[in-house]
């Protein structure tokens, strides 16, 4: 098992456009194997691999019996290769986010309620897929990390953000 270190706010790798994947990179396999380490071993929801120091167009997601977010419901692992969003619902939803680049921090933020994106999987095939709520939020959540934006560039009120221990909201 492989544990790398998250890049927290602040780190330039971490505001920088990723760059696109190359399928048949030989490195991917062991990219994606140490992020699903890393999302793991920290408790994510989900992971960019900027936060892992990768420039590098790739997210996963799972949600699995999580103690930082004990209420959401399961998804099974998501490996996205060049992700998109292709389609954002007008109806959009304000809740609460964190991020492992901003440990121990919550902030609201308003998003889409249901996304239509396309990707590749690990296998070179192209995949389109809707998906709304908690799991629309986080892709669109860890997409943003490819563009270099942080959950609080996407928030509309600064009071609703702070330290999970001190706000009573959260
Ligand atoms: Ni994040």
């Amino acid at each position: 098992m492989t544990v790398m270190s998250i890049k927290k706010m602040g780190d330039p790798l971490l505001a920088r456009q990723a760059k696109r994947v190359d399928l048949h990179s030989e490195q991917l396999i062991a990219d994606v194997s140490n992020m699903i380490d890393t999302m793991r071993y920290y408790q994510g929801v989900g992971l960019a691999a900027p936060q892992i120091g990768l420039s590098k167009r790739i997210i996963i997601v799972e949600v699995d019996h999580n103690i930082r977010y004990p209420r959401a419901s399961r998804i099974e692992l998501n490996v996205l290769i060049n992700p998109q969003i292709i389609n954002f619902s007008a109806q959009k939803q304000s809740d609460w986010e964190g991020c492992l680049s901003l440990p121990e921090l919550r902030g609201k933020v308003t998003r889409s309620c249901h996304i239509t994106y396309r990707a590749k999987t690990l296998d070179g095939d192209t995949i389109v897929n809707s998906v709304n709520g908690f799991y629309a939020r986080i892709i669109q959540h860890e997409i943003d990390h490819l563009d270099g934006v942080l959950y609080p560039q996407r928030m509309d009120d600064c009071s609703a953000f702070g330290y999970e221990d001190s706000l009573p909201a959260y």
